[in-house]
């Protein structure tokens, strides 16, 4: 069962959304840290039961997203992009490093629970292919020294240098918390009024006359 600091949060969360509906990726996000890493049916069941959902759209969001894990992973979870752009830079190669100092292939877990290896899709950091999401961070340009260099500080409990602009990310997801939290100006985005539907003005009885 979620801690009453995570039913807490969520509540919190779903004040920044319009609805309990639009909160529901962050709600997973949290529920999933308070779960060890992954969403057990009991976790997702819960979330639904929170947000007032069905069970199955919580898991259609959760089966959807390759940031949600459904069954046990690791203690690191290293994800490839291999999509096009990244693909053509050598994000193969990148899959294979990992394996081959891992030991095991995409989809798995270390016997030691430590890393898990998977493919992911695009995840928008093309112009520094090949990349990788481990964690919650993004490792850039990677080739055989770095995928080593990166599972050696890890296998250290250490925290591999990362990505720069990664270092917004404070290490945490962003999606968890405010605008105001992660420093976002939202105020050119959102309109500062509600927007109201303009009535069309009513026709001139002359012109209206004219058309007849
Ligand atoms: S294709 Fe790999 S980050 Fe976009």
């Amino acid at each position: 069962m979620m801690s009453d600091a995570a039913i807490a949060r969520i509540e919190e969360i779903c004040k920044e959304y319009p609805n309990r509906k639009s909160a529901l990726v962050p709600a997973l996000y949290v529920a999933q840290r308070e779960y060890g890493g992954w969403l057990p049916r009991e976790a997702l069941r819960e979330v639904a039961e929170e947000l007032d959902l069905p069970d199955s759209h919580v898991y259609a969001v959760a089966s959807f997203y390759s940031m949600f894990f459904l069954k046990p992973v690791g203690q690191n979870i290293i994800q490839v992009c291999t999509t096009s752009p990244c693909e053509l830079r050598g994000a193969r190669d990148a899959v294979e490093c990992f394996k081959k100092r891992l030991g095991v292939g995409v989809g798995e877990t270390t016997a030691d629970g430590q890393f898990t290896l998977m493919e992911v899709e695009c995840l928008a950091a093309c112009d520094r292919a090949p990349m990788a999401q481990i964690n919650e961070d993004y490792y850039l340009d990677i080739d055989e020294t770095r995928a080593n260099e990166i599972v050696d500080a890890l296998s250290r409990g250490e925290k591999p240098p990362y990505a720069e602009f990664e270092k917004n990310l404070g290490g945490s997801h962003p999606i968890a918390f405010s605008d105001e939290e992660l420093g976002i100006d939202v105020s050119g985005i959102m309109p500062a009024e509600p927007v109201v539907k303009k009535e069309k003005p009513a026709e001139a009885p002359a012109d209206a006359a004219a058309k007849a």
